[in-house]
């Protein structure tokens, strides 16, 4: 069997705002997931949770103190996501894992008779991220693929500063100094998440950033082609 590789799709990609482009979106996620099964290959497709899980967080937030409990409404939220991108793929015949893994170690075990596994969240504490490259490290996956709504990995928020430059290269090392090593808030967003960086220094599993508004963008990532976004040596 050839190793599983290993997504994260940033909840933001199933924004309300994209709405207008959704259907070309999600056309190109089918063509993609048939051309992965078409090759033998197998993918694991971890979902973030984006509107759902910041507006489950909001409503909650006043009334909630423990950090952990937040974190239990995005992982929520995420398993909703997930089971959206599930359902679609399944939809067209997709050889999909039937339930939304809570655990990267089952979610390994789908893939001994399923091409694709489907997940959200699992424990509080980091984000989909996280969970993304842990996924990784326990199919012994090299790699690991975070598409986001952003290009690549800038040196400062290019939100806030027209100066911010674009990271094409950079070590874990240098990813790790960018953005600490904190746990984010519940909800927090941030280019990468500090704890799946940590993750992949420990077990030296690249991380790939990019657009994944671009699926073309992921899909040269999963062929191994070179592709447009920041690549993270570890
Ligand atoms: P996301 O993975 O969606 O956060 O988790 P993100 O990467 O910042 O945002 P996207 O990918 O653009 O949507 C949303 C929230 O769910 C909780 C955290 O509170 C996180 O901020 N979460 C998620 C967990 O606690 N554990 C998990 O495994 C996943």
């Amino acid at each position: 069997m050839r190793l599983p590789q290993v997504i994260a799709l940033g909840g933001s990609l199933l924004r309300p705002e994209e709405s207008e482009n959704r259907k070309i979106w999600f056309g190109k996620l089918r063509q993609l997931a048939v051309h992965i099964e078409g090759n033998s290959r197998k993918l694991g497709i971890v979902v973030g949770g984006g509107l759902p899980a910041r507006e489950g967080i909001d409503l909650a937030k006043n009334l909630v103190s423990d950090p952990d409990r937040l974190d239990e409404v995005g992982i929520a939220a995420t398993r909703l996501n997930a089971t959206i991108i599930q359902q679609i793929l399944l939809d067209i015949g997709c050889n999909v894992a039937p339930e939304i893994p809570h655990t990267t170690e089952s979610a390994g075990q789908y893939f001994l008779d399923y091409n694709i596994v489907v997940m959200g969240g699992t424990t509080p504490g980091h984000t989909t991220d996280a969970v993304a490259v842990s996924l990784a490290r326990d199919c012994n996956a090299s790699d690991c693929i975070i598409a986001t709504n952003v290009s690549h990995i800038y040196d400062k928020d290019p939100r806030n500063f027209t100066d911010a430059k674009p990271y094409f290269e950079m070590t874990i090392d240098d990813l790790i100094k960018l953005c600490g090593t904190d746990r984010l808030a519940p909800g927090q967003s941030a280019v990468v998440d500090p704890i799946a960086v940590s993750i992949a220094a420990k077990n030296q599993i690249n991380i790939a950033v990019l657009d994944g508004r671009d699926v073309d963008l992921i899909e040269h990532a999963l062929d191994g082609k070179e592709f447009e976004g920041t690549l993270v040596r570890s």
